[in-house]
């Protein structure tokens, strides 16, 4: 099954949009299997976005990143990935659709708050990347067969 990595980034924690957003992926149905707050150091920074690094923008980005507390999130799903990306938007806030996560919240690239993962493979190393073994959990939720038949 698909897992990806989902960040709001430090704008969106300290603009009170956690619950918004994590809300989001909720009502959409997927299964939550981690999250927490934590203030990511410059190096786990660094390795997240390490191909962004010939980048002009990657210092800012890293400084964004680490400016403040992220809430780091690992969600499960069949076709999780590809949905969570529809679900976020357009990497500019301007050209995102309405309804999407930056297309109502945000305005500008370098303030889009939100990340996820841009493939399975990618998915699967950023959650490794940024949770220790022990803070994924399994579950079975209740609502599994109103959700699929
Ligand atoms: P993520 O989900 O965060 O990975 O965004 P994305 O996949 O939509 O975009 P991409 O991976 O190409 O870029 C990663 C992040 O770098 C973006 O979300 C922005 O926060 C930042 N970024 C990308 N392009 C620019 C830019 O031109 N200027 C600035 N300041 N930041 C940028
Ligand atoms: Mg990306």
């Amino acid at each position: 099954v698909d897992q990806t990595y989902i960040m709001v980034k430090p704008d969106g924690v300290q603009r009170g949009l956690v619950g918004e957003i994590i809300s989001r992926f909720e009502k959409k149905g997927f299964k939550l299997i981690g999250l927490k707050l934590f203030q990511c150091s410059k190096e786990l920074a660094e390795e997240h976005y390490k191909d962004l690094k010939q980048k002009s923008f990657f210092p800012k980005l890293i400084d964004y990143i680490t400016s403040g507390p992220v809430v780091s999130m690992a969600w499960e799903g069949v076709g999780v990935v590809a949905s969570a990306r529809k679900l976020i938007g357009a990497t500019d806030p301007l050209q995102a659709e309405p309804g999407t996560i930056r297309g109502d919240l945000a305005v500008q690239t370098g303030r889009n708050v939100v990340h996820g993962s841009d493939s399975p493979e990618n998915g699967k190393r950023e959650i490794a990347l940024w949770f220790k073994e022990g803070e994924l959990c399994d579950w079975i939720p209740v609502q599994a067969p109103w959700l699929r038949e």
